[in-house]
């Protein structure tokens, strides 16, 4: 029997408070607490001492718990089940529902988009150049985003922007309601305002289809499958609303974090510049910097972690942020390298829920540093550096980031 130290009982080095999941501090930037934990303490307990979180850091740690679902389930014990959140589910019901949403939504739709989203990136990036810069968060990776979903989805930038506004509060309602929490307050309104909307649009959409003009939209495909009886129409308003929750502030976050490293270190620049390949510059950045630091799974039965006890019921921490830093599994782990060759991360999570959206992500930042490559001759920070608090962690990055950038003379 080896208990996990409290984060708060270990001697930290000086200059470094314990780590605790839900500081602000920390969140801007935990790679130093990561680098300590990996070395000197693999799985800690955090937080309130009647609810611990086991927090884990290593690679081989992280990767086993997450390819692990029978043990480390995504539904903590007593939480409510919600139709179509593929996220938490648990098999065997997850596993059948993933394959036939991947019907609607997958790496096969890359073709079907990619020059829209090449369009809509130049759009973008184009007007924050000739502005010489701005909020890169605000003036070109929010509207980029939101306009990449909503071609996705098939739905207007407007109607996108109203299911941004509701979505916060709809991932708080659904927070609470997995873990078998009523939650009498308005953001259910939210959640359920979302999810009309989208039956709405599937409406529309069979409509249109049985009338001899339906599109190539994810919200056809989906509207499709509810009618030949795959999904019940629960599962696909929920799944089409998870899209959206899952895939704005992630795509959202790494971009300003591909901006923040273009402009902290003029050499990513010139190395795009000189050939390096833009897509190998994303997968470093989702590796180096990704936008979501850890994934939560409940322990479905008593276990142990790297030699440390985990009791049926915990809550569980992979720090996958943490995981793609463990120099045994990446030469030189610290370093932003794009070069770099065959390193597969966990950026994008790991086991059955790897991020379904991650071709859409991949694709929105290759095009996305190719187009800047193309055009621009510097990016400089010229302003607020503002990092994202709150969410204990899931997501990292800067909700605010002012550059000032310059063309590049053709
Ligand atoms: C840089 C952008 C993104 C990052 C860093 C990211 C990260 C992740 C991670 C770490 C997971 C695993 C969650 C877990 O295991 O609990 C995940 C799952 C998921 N992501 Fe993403 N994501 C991104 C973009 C997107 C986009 C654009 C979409 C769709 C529009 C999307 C849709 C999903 C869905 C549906 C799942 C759940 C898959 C399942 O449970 O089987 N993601 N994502």
């Amino acid at each position: 029997m080896t208990e996990a130290p409290w984060s708060s009982d270990m001697a930290w080095p000086t200059g470094m408070s314990p780590f605790d999941p839900f500081d602000a501090a920390i969140q801007a930037d935990p790679y130093r607490h990561y680098a300590w934990l990996r070395a000197h303490a693999p799985v800690i307990r955090a937080g309130r001492p009647e609810a611990p979180l086991y927090v884990v850091s290593r690679y081989d740690d992280v990767l086993a718990g997450l390819k692990d679902s029978a043990t480390f389930v995504s539904t903590p014990p007593g939480g409510e089940v919600i139709p179509g959140l593929l996220l938490m589910l648990d098999p065997p019901a997850h596993g059948p529902l993933r394959q036939t949403i991947s019907r609607a939504f997958g790496p096969r739709a890359v073709n079907a988009i990619e020059a829209a989203v090449r369009t809509l990136v130049a759009t973008r990036w184009d007007a924050f150049l000739a502005a010489g810069g701005g909020d890169a968060a605000a003036a070109f990776a929010t509207p980029l985003t939101m306009g990449v979903i909503a071609t996705v989805l098939g739905i207007t930038v407007a109607d996108a922007a109203q299911m941004r506004a509701w979505t916060n509060s709809a991932v708080d309602f659904i927070a609470t309601r997995i873990r078998g929490v009523v939650n009498p307050d308005a953001s259910v309104d939210s959640y359920a305002r979302m999810r009309a909307f989208m039956a709405d649009a599937m409406d529309r959409a069979a409509r249109d289809r049985a009338a001899g003009c339906g599109r190539d939209t994810v919200i056809d495909a989906l509207a499709a499958l509810r009618e030949e009886g795959a999904l019940t129409p629960d599962e696909a308003d929920g799944f089409a609303c998870l899209l959206f929750m899952a895939g704005h502030e992630t795509t959202t976050l790494l971009s300003v974090n591909c901006l923040d490293q273009l402009a902290s270190d003029p050499s990513a620049l010139a190395w795009l510049q000189a050939g390096g390949s833009p897509a190998a510059f994303a997968e470093e950045m989702a590796r180096f910097r990704p936008s979501v630091h850890r994934l939560t799974r409940y322990a479905a039965r008593a276990t142990t972690i790297g030699g440390y006890d985990i009791p049926a019921g915990a809550a569980v921490r992979f720090l996958i942020a943490s995981a793609n830093r463990d120099a045994t599994r990446y030469a030189d782990p610290e370093r932003f390298d794009p070069g770099r060759l065959g390193a597969a991360h966990t950026g994008f999570g790991a086991g059955m829920h790897i991020c379904l959206g991650s071709w859409l992500a991949r694709l929105e930042l290759r095009l996305m540093l190719e187009r800047i490559a193309a055009t621009t001759a510097s990016i400089a920070i010229d302003g607020a550096r503002i990092p994202v608090e709150g969410g204990a962690f899931a997501t990292s990055g800067l909700t605010r980031l002012d550059l000032s950038v310059t063309p590049r003379r053709m």
